[in-house]
């Protein structure tokens, strides 16, 4: 079974009460019982993991220990050497989704060290950027055992 690493970054556990005309109202934990019932309909094995430290984000990717990544790095997205080069050392395809769209924000969410490296990149959509990304995974791997 193909097995997705949904990796999730900094201030993504305060969804619901963060920023909700931006980033909506569903809670992470909503958004990931979403996923794994997605991901259970397209015959993926699924885990997702958030942390507000960079380190444990690396680590978590160092295991390996799947066939593809989701990955919403948040604020690390615009800021991380280190992310790039941990995504780029594993050599598993990763797909990039933010709830918002940051090319149509702050200036500063228009650096980006994650998008050329990425498999495709999904932004704007809400929480159905994940979904996509799923469906796209599901395609390029099959799902089922
Ligand atoms: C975000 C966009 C980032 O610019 C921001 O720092 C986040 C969330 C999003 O999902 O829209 O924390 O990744």
């Amino acid at each position: 079974m193909t097995r997705v690493l949904v990796l999730q970054g900094p201030n993504l556990n305060l969804l619901g009460t963060r920023e909700p005309e931006i980033y909506g109202t569903q809670t992470l934990d909503e958004i990931h019982a979403g996923i794994a019932a997605h991901a259970a309909e397209l015959g993926l094995e699924v885990d997702c993991f958030q942390s507000n430290h960079e380190g444990a984000l690396i680590d978590r990717l160092h295991a390996r220990d799947f066939d593809a990544a989701i990955v919403n790095a948040a604020g690390l997205t615009h800021t991380s050497v280190a992310l790039r080069d941990a995504l780029l050392a594993i050599q598993r395809p990763f797909w990039e989704v933010h709830l918002s769209d940051p090319w149509q924000r702050d200036a500063f969410r228009r650096v980006n060290f994650l998008h050329d490296i990425a498999a495709a990149s999904i932004v704007g959509q809400g929480s159905r950027g994940y979904h996509l990304a799923l469906e796209a995974i599901a395609g390029r791997f099959g799902g089922g055992s």
